[in-house]
């Protein structure tokens, strides 16, 4: 790759670009696929677990599972999976979604007692003629499926937990989501494969201290997470309830369908937020999207928000530009 681009460089672009199908234009400068992007800085050891998947030949959609499922196994990481931070009742909840190359969807939410989610909804997918499982229901299936019991709620997310209780509020932050080694939202993860096939994966446990039965964006298709291994996918991270009543990620697909760049249509879509919903002051959102051609486009609505951005051999943690500058 590294000689791809010095022949791009050096104005030979075109004829690499007509030599190699598994190259993309990004900024003027060609890339090597396959590429993977994710939000947040747990994206990045998610981001090698992804690439690692792809570079020995695997399946675009076991590349995206395998990635999301790094933080869903931490315990340190307090908004996916395992030590998650339970809703306001102290139930550890976990929504998740999946799609492949194919236009299949898979998803779970108001899961309990579940590690992996995401590998649920894969199972949702692949093995029922639904989309979508919720609850009791899923964890039933979970369970069929040989999928083990856990108690996610960990002592640290306890102490947490009881520790908001103590005050009583029910204020979520701004951005409470990044703060170094204690605070992440949502992983959501677009991963283009070197034939330039697209799949998606979204999971997390939601809002910190929700209502009991609160279901966020991330397992809604179209909300959370959409591909159209015709044209490109998004998904998104932060206050869920804006993403929904938006539906977010079909939005940036759908511009991206009517040739607005990825970066262009995120940012179309977090102006959709500020237009349809002007009471959005105490919240974030931010969005990923990746086209057919790898290129990549982030935007949020406040700033601060930051996403992993694995191309070219090298994974980066990079800012978000976003539409209000605090
Ligand atoms: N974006 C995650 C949630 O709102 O649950």
């Amino acid at each position: 790759m590294e000689r791809a681009a010095l022949l791009g460089m050096a104005g030979l672009l075109p004829r690499m670009v007509s030599a190699r199908k598994a190259v993309s234009y990004h900024q003027n400068q060609i890339h090597a696929l396959p590429v993977v992007i994710s939000t947040w800085r747990h994206g990045i050891p998610s981001n090698v677990a992804a690439m690692k998947v792809l570079e020995k030949g695997g399946s675009v959609l076991d590349a995206v599972e395998q990635g999301v499922r790094v933080p869903e196994g931490d315990p340190a990481n307090h908004s996916v999976g395992l030590g998650g931070f339970p809703d306001r009742d102290g139930h550890v909840t976990l929504d998740a979604s999946i799609m492949g190359p194919d236009g299949n969807a898979g998803s779970v939410c108001f899961l309990e007692g579940i590690v992996h989610p995401i590998s649920v909804a894969r199972k949702v997918m692949e093995e029922t003629p639904h989309v979508m499982l919720s609850g009791d229901g899923a964890l039933q299936f979970a369970l069929q499926k040989g999928f083990k019991k856990t108690d996610l709620l960990t002592p640290a997310a306890k102490q947490k937990w009881q520790q908001w209780r103590q005050k009583h509020k029910y204020h979520p932050e701004i951005n409470w989501e990044n703060k170094p080694n204690e605070y992440h939202d949502t992983i959501g993860m677009l991963a283009l494969d070197k034939n330039g096939d697209m799949a998606g994966a979204c999971t997390t446990s939601g809002l910190a201290f929700k209502l009991h039965g609160r279901v966020g964006d991330s397992p809604i298709i179209g909300a959370g997470l959409y591909v159209d291994n015709a044209v490109g996918g998004a998904t998104s991270t932060g206050m869920g309830e804006l993403v929904m009543k938006t539906v977010g990620s079909f939005l940036v697909t759908e511009l991206m369908r009517q040739g607005r760049s990825p970066q262009q249509a995120c940012e179309e879509a977090v102006l959709r937020i500020v237009e349809k919903i002007p009471d959005n002051k105490n919240f974030q959102v931010g969005y990923l999207a990746m086209n057919k051609q790898g290129e990549t486009g982030a935007y949020s609505l406040r700033k601060g928000f930051n996403y992993a951005l694995y191309r070219d051999k090298q994974n980066r943690l990079l800012d978000a530009r976003s539409y209000y500058t605090f």
